[in-house]
């Protein structure tokens, strides 16, 4: 696949009203579960959760023992993060990964397919070597991007255009007044080889690549590309 053309920076998240539908609309789950015993695996660590969006694992993370930091450029999902009970055990930023303070975690998550928003590759590359100089040398970087082989996007409604490694779509969203927001949001679909690449270039040596929650192989289990890296030491 090939990357598709720049857009112009949009965030859809930055709105009360989708922070506000935000957490009824994705329950905790097996993938929230998956990135929180990966965390344990490195106990009392300090973790960077980018594009923490209302800090859904970001404060379980910090009642989990770690000592966290929540970035997002989304206002208004730092907002409802920070209304969350507990909340003030986590460091919170509004920003991006450049906003990150510097050789300071010992892992790096995004979750819910935060990867999907950097639809632009020069974007994508960026984050990434802002990552890697986020953490300390060793560390892990672990995220989940949707397989395109598994073609999730069939099931969705509002698709409005597949092709070049991303896919459109409009969702529409009632807003408490009675009227309805549209919300156009794009998604870049990386495939293995592209992810495996992209971090390699970026100071990433790939441990794994599970295909779902259980940590079965790539093809089977939920059509995820579930990855956890390591920062290069040198
Ligand atoms: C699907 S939500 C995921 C939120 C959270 N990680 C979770 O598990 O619920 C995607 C998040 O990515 C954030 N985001 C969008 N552009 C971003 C960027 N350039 N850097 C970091 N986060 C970004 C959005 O603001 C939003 O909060």
């Amino acid at each position: 696949m090939t990357a598709p053309a720049s857009g112009p920076a949009r965030n859809e998240y930055d709105h009360p009203s989708i922070a506000a539908a935000y957490d009824a609309e994705n329950a905790w789950g097996r993938d929230d579960e998956f990135f929180l015993a990966l965390a344990a695996e490195t106990p009392s660590s300090r973790v960077l959760d980018l594009g923490c969006g209302t800090g859904r694992l970001t404060v379980a993370l910090a009642a989990a023992g770690h000592s966290v930091t929540g970035v997002d450029p989304a206002g208004a999902m730092l907002a409802a993060a920070r209304a969350k009970p507990e909340a003030e055990k986590v460091t919170w930023i509004e920003g991006t990964a450049a906003s990150a303070p510097r050789q300071a975690f010992d892992l790096a998550l995004m979750t819910s397919h935060v990867a999907q928003v950097f639809v632009d590759d020069a974007e994508w590359s960026d984050t990434l070597r802002h990552l890697a100089g986020a953490l300390v040398p060793g560390a892990r970087l672990v995220f989940d991007s949707r397989d395109p082989a598994a073609r999730a996007w069939e099931d969705w409604p509002g698709v409005t255009s597949v092709g070049e490694g991303a896919v459109s779509f409009t969702s529409t969203n009632a807003l408490p007044d009675g009227s309805v927001l549209a919300v156009d949001s794009i998604l870049r679909f990386r495939t293995e080889a592209e992810l495996r690449d992209s971090l390699a270039a970026s100071g990433f040596t790939v441990e794994a690549v599970y295909g779902g929650w259980a940590r079965e192989p790539v093809g089977a289990g939920d059509g995820e590309l579930i990855v956890v890296a390591n920062r290069r030491t040198a």
